[in-house]
């Protein structure tokens, strides 16, 4: 186990993570990958500890990733679904949050359809001095800290899985294909691939990339990013492909003629694949809508596609952020 500098209470966002701590992430997330092949896949290290999963949005792989990972680290899990609670009755998500709070709940990790809500709940749990930590698991079309983490580790596993570092990823290209507009998995996905080095090529219709996406990144960070309406331009010689799903919940209005016309112009298939580096690997963060932002024969090929290692890695990763971020003993 990697001995930490780390100081986050929280993980909100990765706007402002520093590299020394994505690569704290890597290796202890590296170490937890190790213990979940052993024999018992469980250490004591959250003994006694509680954490609280809020997902006021459905989840199928973050939520019961953290919970498996909660219970992986010997913390008592507890899950909050807001369709069953008193929030139906009224409550706030401040209110609710104090009562699991009252509870004894250590970490809380939040979803949120609105963006801030996960920030607001720790700003309150800092005023309150509960040394509560918060975990973003998603808010509106902000941040998903955790998501990308799992992004960095599946790749930099992928070039070195016995020592993963962001350095690995230095020069190397990747492709964000999809609905860049919507996604929180891009935007976390900026931070921390453009901070290790990544020239990062967005590539979606001009409606699901604005322009001005590209004034995200302030600082020297920004001579990494490009952007494109066409997909082949940010394909061609691409180490990797991230493909994003169509998020038709958010789109308030017809942003694209049809599923059919934009997988035409935008669809990942293994032909598209060919203008990529020969070893090119695709990724996903799930939910897929099969066959419109990928094929579904590419989803399926183990030799091509990462989405099930991302799933895998998840697990890891989120162990190491429920570690490191380590309740309120620390
Ligand atoms: C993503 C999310 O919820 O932001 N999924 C996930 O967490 N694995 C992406 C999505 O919903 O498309």
């Amino acid at each position: 186990m990697v001995t930490t500098t780390w100081t986050r209470r929280h993980v909100l966002s990765l706007a402002d993570f520093l590299p020394t701590e994505y690569d704290i992430v890597l290796q202890t997330a590296a170490s937890f990958r190790e213990v979940l092949s052993r024999r018992t896949k469980k250490v004591p290290t959250l003994q006694g500890q509680v954490v609280t999963t809020m997902f006021f949005e459905p989840s199928t792989r973050t939520r019961s990733s953290f919970e498996l990972a909660a219970k992986r680290l010997s913390a008592d899990a507890l899950t909050f679904s807001p369709g069953s609670s008193s929030l139906t009755k009224g409550e706030t998500i401040l209110d609710t949050a104090k009562t699991y709070l009252a509870m004894g709940t250590d970490i809380m990790v939040i979803r949120h359809r609105e963006a801030g809500v996960p920030h607001a709940v720790a700003a309150e749990m800092d005023r309150l001095g509960t040394g509560v930590g918060v975990l973003n698991a998603g808010d509106g079309q902000h941040e998903h800290p955790s998501q990308a983490l799992l992004d960095l580790f599946t790749l930099c596993s992928l070039l070195d899985p016995e020592n993963p570092r962001s350095q690995l990823l230095k020069d190397k290209k990747v492709a964000i294909v999809g609905d860049i507009l919507h996604s929180r998995v891009a935007r976390s996905n900026l931070w921390s691939l453009t901070a290790s080095g990544v020239e990062v090529h967005l590539a979606a219709p001009p409606t699901l990339l604005p322009k001005l996406f590209a004034h995200t990144i302030k600082d020297e960070r920004r001579q990494r990013l490009f952007l494109h309406w066409q997909v082949e331009p940010a394909l061609q010689d691409a180490d990797f492909v991230m493909t994003l799903r169509l998020q038709k919940e958010r789109m308030g209005q017809h942003l694209l003629p049809s599923l059919r016309e934009y997988h035409q112009h935008f669809g990942i298939t293994r032909d598209r694949l060919q203008l990529c580096k020969p070893d090119v690997k695709v990724l996903h963060p799930g939910p897929v809508n099969r066959g419109v932002e990928i094929s579904s024969d590419l989803m399926d090929d183990p030799a091509l596609s990462l989405i099930q290692t991302q799933v895998t890695s998840g697990v890891a990763v989120r162990m190491a952020l429920l570690y490191l971020m380590g309740g309120r003993s620390r």
